[in-house]
């Protein structure tokens, strides 16, 4: 097919809601490593990696000849036969988990499903029904997940199903209660407990937060955050879910896990996308007697499928055989201290967070007022583009570049990264003091 013909037959055959980051969709021919190529040949650094999906580069050589073997071998039996490559992933997510207390798995096909399946298992666990979430959380595309969300722009299609309730994040740059770490004493983590005292009936089944808000614009609590908020949870009988889709497998630099940054072990941790790379994995590991909780008939067909357990634990190896946790907070560092650099000179900028290789940087009309710019980030998108730099897009108010390279980037692709982003920035901060449309 040619261009085109590809992006006529988006329109025509899909539904409307598969949109695209482009005024002009990218359609993408091939990729390799931190690179993606675009169907005229055009060569793009790659820093968003299909939505934090790319963990050890595109078409990664290593993992690549695994699931090809696998492929040969053995590629479907569903859950009601047991097989080698399921077994040897849920053995080696068990020795790597927060504390080692999570140690029993259930295998899906995205973190939505993974998400699902937690909320599941902590209501079977505890007997209670109702599940507090965050503000400015994304769970997933399910009813189940939308209705965990704390975003109105992710909730399709009318009233979510009740059960859920939103408690306050810790959105520093944006304090809800117009307050400045650290004198605020942390009160919005303290404020958990009047929330549950007053929006539920008292009886949590369990608390779902992502350790860094991912869709929510990489929203990073202060360090205390989590162990105030889960202590007020637990008094209440709920279990913690640690939603680790963005978060997990050293995104966020030295430890596998983004809660390990926190001191909190959850009673439930949920994964996908960059644990697979590409292929579609869903995870959810629980302490043994939550898991043990969901007895009775439930089912996924292409949960813990040969190719993609494969996968799955082709990437765990990988990063841990090269060390990747490592590189994620040094190379991680050095992005961030590009990115403070940039602050200095755009007061686009307005506030530079993240961790590890998980960064971003939220744009706003001016530093004083604090307004969002969307329609500048979404030029700084276009800019990028132009400059063959391929970079995310998120935060509820639309105004938060996300930017997430393979967990295997050097120091010189940052560097690069850098001067490209520089170059966007320079662009679409001139065109705004010239007045021309951005
Ligand atoms: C934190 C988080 N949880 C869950 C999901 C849903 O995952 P999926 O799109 O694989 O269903 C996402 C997707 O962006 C996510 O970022």
């Amino acid at each position: 097919m040619t261009k085109q013909e590809i992006i006529l037959a988006n329109q025509q055959y899909l539904f409307p809601c598969v949109f695209h980051f482009f005024k002009e969709p990218l359609v993408v021919s091939h990729a390799k490593d931190q690179f993606v190529w675009d169907a005229d040949g055009n060569q793009y650094l790659d820093f968003f990696g299909g939505i934090v999906t790319i963990s050890v580069g595109h078409c990664n050589e290593t993992v690549n000849r695994k699931v090809i073997e696998q492929m040969g071998k053995l590629q479907h039996v569903s859950t009601v036969l047991a097989n080698e490559p399921q077994a040897a992933l849920a053995k080696r997510v068990a020795g790597l988990t927060p504390g080692g207390q999570l140690t029993k798995s259930f295998f899906t096909n995205s973190g939505t499903e993974a998400n699902e399946t937690a909320i599941l298992a902590a209501r079977c666990y505890t007997g209670a029904h109702e599940v507090v979430a965050l503000r400015h959380s994304y769970h997933g595309r399910s009813a189940l997940a939308m209705a965990a969300s704390g975003q109105g722009t992710w909730r399709l299609g009318g009233a979510p199903p009740s059960g859920f309730v939103h408690a306050l994040n810790a959105y520093c740059y944006r304090c809800p209660l117009g307050l400045t770490y650290p004198s605020c004493n942390v009160r919005c983590a303290r404020d958990m407990e009047e929330m549950v005292r007053t929006s539920t009936s008292g009886r949590l089944a369990a608390f779902i937060a992502e350790p860094i808000q991912g869709v929510g614009g990489f929203i990073t609590p202060p360090k205390e955050y989590f162990e105030i908020v889960t202590g007020i949870v637990k008094k209440f009988g709920g279990l913690f879910i640690s939603d680790e889709v963005q978060t997990g497998w050293g995104r966020t630099g030295g430890k596998w896990f983004g809660i390990e940054h926190y001191g909190v072990t959850p009673d439930i941790l949920t994964s996908a996308k960059g644990l697979g790379n590409g292929t579609p994995v869903g995870l959810t590991v629980a302490r043994p007697e939550v898991a043990d909780s969901l007895t009775g008939a439930t089912i996924s067909t292409f949960g813990g499928n040969p190719v993609t357990a494969t996968a799955a634990k082709a990437v765990i190896d990988f990063i841990d055989d090269h060390k990747l946790m490592i590189n994620s907070a040094e190379t991680g560092a050095h992005l961030r201290a590009h990115l403070e650099e940039l602050k200095a000179k755009f007061p686009l900028i307005g506030d530079v967070r993240g961790m590890g290789l998980m960064q971003a940087i939220e744009l706003v009309e001016d530093r004083d007022s604090k307004a969002p710019a969307p329609q500048a980030t979404a030029a700084l998108m276009e800019a990028a583009r132009e400059n063959r730099l391929l970079i995310g897009k998120g935060g509820t108010y639309g105004n938060v570049i996300r930017i997430t390279p393979p967990l295997n980037i050097s120091k010189s692709d940052v560097d690069e990264f850098a001067l490209r982003l520089a170059a966007s920035l320079e662009r679409v901060s001139q065109a705004r003091l010239t007045g021309a449309a951005v």
